[in-house]
């Protein structure tokens, strides 16, 4: 190892030069802020995060005003965000600490991890930033830092190689001044994935483990990590019946849990044109209007949304699950993104 220097050491002092310092959610302790941040930057760009991170925060202070609000409020809150199992869980998870740890996040990731949205990563996150455990992240980022500085090659689709990678990152951390050390390694760690050993085009010359990395000496970063199972993408195709009375009023029913968009309020979907006839009588049928298409990306599948307008000449109650919201109720209702576009046209 370069000159004596331990790693872990080389991470910290790169930390506290080089890293990032002013991220909302820095400088301070309290797993409450330090929780909200983990859970809104998992699949999500600090960039967005940091508006929703604010707004959430001044709505709901702390853990008790979270777990005292409505789902409805919750998902309103963070749509836009997506993933929304996150929010659902994000909710749970605040009942929980208030009904079984009377309101205070437990200290250890051990205990961090059996609460509603958050694994093994997440705990490790929280549990080292707020109380100094030695305890070993492993998101993304790390991992391909990691695999990187190793030159780590066993397939992490692989769960024996996942848990190996993950010895390997604990035997990594500081051993020394935990309580210090812990919350700034961890930050490292995190900052050098986002900004120097990134996945494409890593910044080797600012990297201040260049000197023990074996994929830079053997040339080759673009070989890490492996992973081999690809989930392949699908695509789907909606229709989206976009009923609309003469005071603007719209038809929007919950989705149901599991499946796209679960708990956020919609416009009613199907699988296709006629089925969405279908839940019309005739004389409706035939007062509808296609808009063009909307492309809209998941994760897993890109959807292909085809709104099809009603306008009414009454409110009556249409023959599908829903109830009619105004314009002014639906900032407070989780739409998705797609839908709440289309509907502020
Ligand atoms: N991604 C996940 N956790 C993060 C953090 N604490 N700071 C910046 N990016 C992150």
């Amino acid at each position: 190892m370069k000159s004596g220097m331990d790693l872990a050491t080389l991470v910290l002092r790169w930390q506290r030069t080089h890293g990032r310092h002013d991220l909302p959610w820095q400088g301070t302790q309290d797993p409450y802020r330090v929780w909200l941040s983990e859970i809104m930057l998992q699949q999500t760009q600090v960039a967005t995060v940091r508006d929703y991170y604010a707004r959430f925060l001044r709505r709901f202070p702390d853990v008790a005003a979270l777990a005292l609000a409505h789902q409805d409020e919750v998902l309103a809150l963070w749509s836009g965000l997506g993933y929304y199992s996150r929010a659902r869980n994000l909710h749970a998870c605040a009942q929980q600490v208030v009904s079984d740890h009377g309101g205070a996040f437990p200290r250890s990731a051990h205990e961090l991890q059996t609460l509603p949205g958050i694994g093994r990563s997440t705990a490790a996150a929280i549990a080292s930033i707020c109380f100094g455990e030695r305890v070993a992240i492993l998101d993304g980022n790390v991992k391909r830092v990691l695999t990187r500085l190793l030159g780590f090659g066993a397939d992490l689709a692989d769960s024996a190689s996942e848990r190996a990678l993950w010895e390997r990152a604990t035997e990594l951390l500081p051993t020394r001044d935990l309580a210090r050390a812990m919350p700034i390694y961890t930050q490292g760690v995190m900052d050098l994935g986002a900004t120097v050993c990134t996945s494409r085009n890593p910044h080797c010359t600012a990297c201040p483990l260049i000197g023990c990395c074996v994929a830079h000496q053997q040339g080759a970063h673009e070989r890490y990590p492996v992973k081999t199972r690809r989930l392949k993408r699908s695509s789907e195709s909606l229709w989206l019946l976009w009923a609309q009375t003469p005071d603007g009023a719209v038809w929007l029913s919950q989705r149901p849990t599991p499946g796209v968009w679960a708990g956020l309020y919609c416009l009613p979907l199907f699988d296709s044109r006629e089925a969405l006839e279908t839940a019309l009588p005739a004389r409706q049928r035939a007062a509808l209007h296609d808009l063009p298409v909307v492309k809209h990306v998941l994760t897993h599948k890109d959807l292909h949304l085809h709104p099809v307008r009603l306008q009414l000449k009454s409110s009556s109650r249409l023959q599908t699950e829903g109830q009619w919201f105004e314009p002014g109720q639906w900032p407070q209702l989780g739409l998705p993104a797609p839908v709440r576009k289309l509907l502020s046209g």
